[in-house]
């Protein structure tokens, strides 16, 4: 598996630690003048305790890791300018609503805070790619030949679809509060129309039950634990990947720029809204509050753009400030405007500072992604 630095938390014995090869990979990348640093700006934080708690900054506890700035200005990469119960089809999910020149899901309209549109679209298959690149494989679960295979929150169905061609002796539903997935799909894949929100009423049971970046849709993630319990079959999988939203940074070069303002603005609009960009750091007691066994917590650093040294990390930031170029406007419009009373002038105003900031590869900022996954026991 070809991981990027990343360190895991209490893996159990028989799951092989990959994550530390990646890291002795990182660390093998001669550079005399790297060298790995913690934010002095970050203090140890309470807010694996209490996530949602914005006077911490620190990142989650048992995460080292060792991205190291790109000295070499000639580098021939990263150059900035590179760029449930279901809904009847005749209903009114397939329309949508417009507005800021965006369009969002009409289906229990306002619930989710992101645009629709084909630019978020496009956004989220490259999004995908990153988590594919960043963790090596679609599902890091142990899982062996799952008959059933539930994907919420399935946005355009990348994954579904991906996992349905790669494991053809599964059976895959995607659901979401939009109908944006594609008619062309393979025999073994189908989405519906859901709110994974609402009492899950499935006719049969899962062998895994997969969600990601669903940090900002999900208000109760403890509740969404149980259904998954509920809805697996003993020995099946829950695995959940998502970012850690707030960002990190190895040297304090992140401090008191634009930047980190909108990052800040964005959590704390976010937690109004009854949801945590934190919310991954929780995943794991809660799955096992839950009742679930053998879970596993795996961190992965993704830089935020091409900043860090390595080829490999000069891709990664670079897809991932595209990732966060591309999805600023639809990010931030809705929930500054109606959440901090903002004007739209204020906001654009605002983000044409974040988009110098992101290019800008004197700020090492990176984000901790984490995918857990647990079984459901015998
Ligand atoms: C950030 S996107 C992630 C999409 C997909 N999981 C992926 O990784 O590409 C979040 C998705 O969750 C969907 N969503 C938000 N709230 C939801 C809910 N209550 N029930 C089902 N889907 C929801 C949104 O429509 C959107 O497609």
């Amino acid at each position: 598996m070809d991981h990027y630095n990343a360190a895991t938390s209490e893996p159990p014995p028989a799951v092989p630690d990959d994550t530390t090869e990646a890291c002795s990979r990182a660390d093998s990348d001669e550079d005399p003048l790297s060298e790995t640093v913690t934010d002095p700006t970050l203090e140890p934080g309470p807010h694996l305790e209490d996530p949602d708690d914005s006077s911490s900054r620190n990142a989650p506890s048992n995460f080292s890791v060792s991205l190291s700035v790109d000295n070499d200005t000639d580098s021939a990469i990263g150059g900035v300018e590179l760029p449930s119960s279901s809904v009847s089809a005749s209903s009114s999910v397939y329309e949508f609503v417009e507005e800021y020149g965006r369009t969002f899901h009409k289906y229990k309209e306002g619930k989710y805070f992101m645009p629709n549109d084909i630019p978020e679209q496009e956004r989220l298959d490259l999004q995908h790619a990153i988590a594919c690149k960043l963790f090596g494989k679609l599902a890091l679960a142990p899982v062996e030949n799952p008959r059933r295979v539930l994907d919420i929150g399935t946005g355009t169905g990348i994954w579904a679809i991906e996992f349905a061609n790669e494991h053809p002796e599964s059976d895959v539903l995607g659901t979401d509060l939009s109908p944006i997935q594609p008619d062309y799909v393979p025999p073994n894949c189908r989405f519906e129309i859901d709110d994974a929100e609402d009492e899950w009423v499935f006719p049969h049971h899962f062998d895994l039950i997969h969600a990601r970046f669903m940090c900002g849709s999900i208000g109760s993630f403890p509740t969404t634990f149980e259904r998954c319990l509920a809805h697996l079959n003993p020995g099946g999988w829950a695995e959940f990947q998502d970012y850690y939203v707030r960002m990190q940074c190895i040297d304090g070069s992140l401090r008191g720029t634009a930047l980190q303002r909108w990052n800040e603005l964005l959590l704390d609009g976010v937690a109004r809204s009854g949801r945590s960009g934190l919310a991954a750091a929780r995943f794991r007691a809660q799955m096992i509050d839950a009742g679930f066994v053998d879970v596993v917590e795996r961190k992965f650093a993704l830089p935020g753009n091409p900043w860090a040294k390595g080829r490999r990390e000069k891709v990664l930031g670079t897809m991932q400030m595209t990732n966060i170029l591309d999805g600023l406007h639809g990010i931030s419009i809705g929930l500054f405007t109606k959440v901090h009373g903002m004007s739209v002038e204020e906001v654009e105003l605002l983000l044409d500072d974040v988009r110098k900031d992101l290019r800008n590869k004197d700020i090492h900022f990176y984000y901790i992604v984490m995918s857990v996954y647990g079984r459901k026991p015998e």
